[in-house]
């Protein structure tokens, strides 16, 4: 498959780049930093990211997005401009990437977006990430009904990764942390299954 994976130098991203390459598909990783450049927290770059690729050349068999971030403060300190950030960068970011890409999907084709643990299970300074990650959930309940063609939307759900838990233990008291590998396979069940509509928890 021909995949476009934002985010592909990421803790995430890496693991699902890695594996995908190793099971034989072609892989154009995308950031903020990538030339050309698509930063997802900023919607003008996203709309001509994918209007300067919408001739029939450059169809893709997957559009995933493992990006985003949202910062991790106790609910009296975060302020409204916290949770703006939180959903622009996670949910809005991610979702305007899923309209962008549709148009350029080969039919059957799906588009697999990261959402995360929060969106369940609440810790003590993660609520601005427990809203992005649930806005992130609902639009791929409802989309998964509404795409044309046959094409198929989910989310991965990961908890902390055991790559990321020097910097995330402390403010997931009890968590288990997940191998990237698993949640890279979470990602393959997306891309090469036949599911939509779900989210896929890693925890
Ligand atoms: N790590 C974990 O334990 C964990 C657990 C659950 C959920 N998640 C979720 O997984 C996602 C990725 O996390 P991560 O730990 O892999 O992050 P990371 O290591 O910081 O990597 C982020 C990746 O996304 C790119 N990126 C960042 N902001 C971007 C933007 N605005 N537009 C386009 N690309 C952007 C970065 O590249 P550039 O800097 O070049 O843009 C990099 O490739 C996040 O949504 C996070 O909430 C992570």
């Amino acid at each position: 498959m021909r995949v476009l994976l934002v985010g592909n130098s990421g803790t995430v991203g890496s693991a699902v780049e890695s594996l995908l390459l190793q099971r034989g598909h072609q892989v154009t990783g995308v950031s903020r930093t990538s030339s050309p450049a698509l930063d997802t927290s900023d919607l003008r770059s996203v709309s001509s990211f994918f209007a300067e690729r919408s001739s029939a050349e450059n169809r893709y068999d997957a559009v995933v997005v493992a990006a985003g971030g949202t910062p991790f403060k106790a609910l009296a300190e975060l302020s409204a401009e916290d949770f703006g950030q939180a959903l622009n960068a996670k949910a809005l970011g991610q979702i305007a990437v899923a309209q962008a890409a549709t148009p350029l999907l080969s039919d059957g084709g799906s588009i697999t977006l990261i959402s995360g643990v929060l969106s369940e299970i609440p810790v003590p300074t993660g609520t601005a990430a427990s809203v992005a990650n649930a806005a992130v959930e609902g639009f791929v309940r409802n989309a998964a009904g509404a795409l044309p063609r046959g094409l198929r939307i989910n989310a991965v759900s990961p908890t902390v990764l055991q790559e990321s838990w020097e910097a995330y233990a402390p403010a997931f008291p009890g968590a288990v942390p997940v191998p990237a590998s698993a949640v890279a396979n979470a990602f393959i069940r997306s891309i090469e299954g036949i599911e939509t509509g779900q989210v896929i928890k890693v925890w």
